[in-house]
């Protein structure tokens, strides 16, 4: 499944600037069953391991977690890019790629009786996935594994995680 994966990622050159090559998951999702065998694959991966939350990233990142919180019969939990959370919120920000961002999380999102998998489509530099980390701990839920459907081996993340000793897992890498 993991092999196969790729041929369904389209890359664009120099978007959203010059020197980036964008990985395109619109071709995964728009072919209904390899978008399917995606969310098949991590709901077994994560299946009896006393996962309660599935925490989902603006705005790619919640296209699988969704799918996967309702494949796995649990509930989701959104990090927002600033200002879209209604009630109170704590906040990380972090630099990207090609810029700067926050996320922010309800602060009665999660607890410490949670368990959770974090989920985005992709990581980079790393920055994004450490900022989520980081709102998880600070609600003191437990980070069972971050997942990811396309990791980008020549940018910072990888290392960043491990370093971190922050258990991770990804489908496709480029
Ligand atoms: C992209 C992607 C990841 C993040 C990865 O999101 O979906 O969330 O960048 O980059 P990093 O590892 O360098 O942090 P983006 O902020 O472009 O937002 P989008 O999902 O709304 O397109
Ligand atoms: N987010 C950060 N870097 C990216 C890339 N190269 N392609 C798609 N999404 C990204």
């Amino acid at each position: 499944m993991k092999s196969s994966l790729a041929q369904h990622i389209r890359a664009i050159e120099d978007y959203p600037k010059a020197g980036i090559t964008f990985r395109d998951i619109t071709p995964l999702l728009a072919d209904g069953e390899a978008f399917g065998h995606t969310i098949t694959h991590l709901a077994e991966r994560y299946a009896e391991q006393g996962i309660t939350r599935i925490v989902g990233i603006e705005a790619r990142g919640f296209i699988f977690a969704t799918a996967l919180a309702y494949a796995m019969g649990v509930g989701f939990v959104p990090l927002r890019k600033p200002g879209k959370l209604p009630a109170k919120t704590i906040s990380k920000s972090y630099q990207l790629e090609y810029g700067d961002d926050a996320l922010e999380m309800h602060v009665d999102a999660l607890s410490a009786t949670d368990k959770v998998v974090i989920i985005d489509d992709l990581l980079a530099t790393g920055g994004t996935v450490l900022a989520g980390i980081e709102l998880i701990e600070q609600a003191g839920a437990e980070l069972h594994e971050c997942a990811f459907i396309i990791t980008l081996n020549d940018l910072p993340g990888v290392q960043r995680l491990n370093d971190a000793a922050i258990p991770y897992y990804t489908l496709c890498e480029f």
